[in-house]
């Protein structure tokens, strides 16, 4: 790490009335952003550096050049590791930390930018995102079975979270191509636009979110997300106590400010958008 600065991995952050926004941007574009062990070590750092980075308030994952990610590097990440085990365990380490473990309960709102080729490996962090979004033309495909390996890492557990297992199993083991269109109509991606519609869509949907109350979206994503492996009655208990904790959380007191602009000054109505903050809070 170099505090900001890394070899595999791009940060962008806007300003203006974007601020808030922040850019991660795989940068192996001549590889197709294959995911070398480096590539794990500096995605491990920027999240863990932008978690708690004040100008940061919503991540755009995307990848430099034709591509979003080609999944692991069959060279620097298989091959070449085949015969070092401790190295093999500390990139298996890395890989799985900031992709999933890391990406998937973010603390901020997280969006896929899906701007080119997105394989094997690479449906992992694809699903791990809260929103995603694809070019039309984007190209998807778990080509593992092509080559001799199983969609594993973690990309068997994640598609079967994310897909029906009629789809994870045709994808898994046909290893067939697809486009953003069918990443829409299967439900893998939110939607699927225009290539030169991709930005501005993707920039329409953060801003909507920077609107919000982020200790609010924190704790709804980890809520929702969370919620789904847990029997009933506990997750019962466990929401009333995330209800609790986002409260405790919440210094600008949400709940209370939506409810009084809504039920006193009947100012706004909730549901047709977000009560009003102050542009402290929105600070
Ligand atoms: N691992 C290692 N290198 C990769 C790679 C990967 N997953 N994906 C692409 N590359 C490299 C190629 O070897 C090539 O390197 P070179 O220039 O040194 O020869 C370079 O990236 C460009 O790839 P190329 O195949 O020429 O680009 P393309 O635009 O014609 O095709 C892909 C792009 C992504 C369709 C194609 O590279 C591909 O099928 N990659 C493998 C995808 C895959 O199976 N991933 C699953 C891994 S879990």
């Amino acid at each position: 790490m170099a505090n900001g600065s890394y070899e595999t991995v791009k940060i962008e952050r806007d300003s203006g009335p974007n601020a808030g926004l922040t850019w991660v941007i795989l940068n192996r574009p001549e590889k197709r952003n294959a995911m070398s062990p480096q590539l794990h070590f500096d995605m491990c750092d920027v999240l863990n550096e932008l978690e708690s980075d004040v100008q940061t308030r919503l991540l755009v994952l995307t990848g430099a050049g034709e591509a979003w990610c080609a999944g692991q590097d069959l060279k620097l990440y298989f091959r070449e590791l085949d015969n070092k085990p401790a190295e093999r365990a500390r990139a298996a380490w890395a890989s799985h930390y900031w992709r999933w473990q890391k990406l998937f309960t973010y603390p901020k709102p997280t969006i896929a930018m899906v701007n080119g080729f997105c394989f094997g490996g690479g449906f992992t962090q694809l699903i791990a995102c809260d929103f995603a979004i694809a070019a039309e033309d984007a190209k998807f495909g778990l080509s593992e079975v092509n080559w001799g390996i199983l969609p594993g890492g973690f990309v068997s557990k994640a598609l079967t979270d994310a897909l029906p297992l009629r789809d994870a199993v045709w994808l898994a083991m046909t290893g067939e191509t697809f486009d953003g269109k069918m990443a829409e109509k299967i439900r893998l991606v939110n939607k699927a636009v225009p290539r030169d519609k991709l930005r501005e869509e993707t920039i329409a949907l953060a801003q909507r979110l920077l609107k919000l109350n982020p200790e609010v979206l924190r704790a709804t994503k980890i809520a929702v997300k969370n919620v789904r492996s847990v029997p009933h009655e506990q997750a019962a208990d466990y929401l009333q106590a995330k209800s609790q904790e986002m409260r405790f959380q919440d210094k600008e007191g949400g709940r209370a400010k939506g409810m009084s602009q809504f039920l006193d000054d009947k100012s706004y109505r909730p549901g047709f958008g977000p009560y009003a903050r102050t542009a402290e809070q929105k600070a």
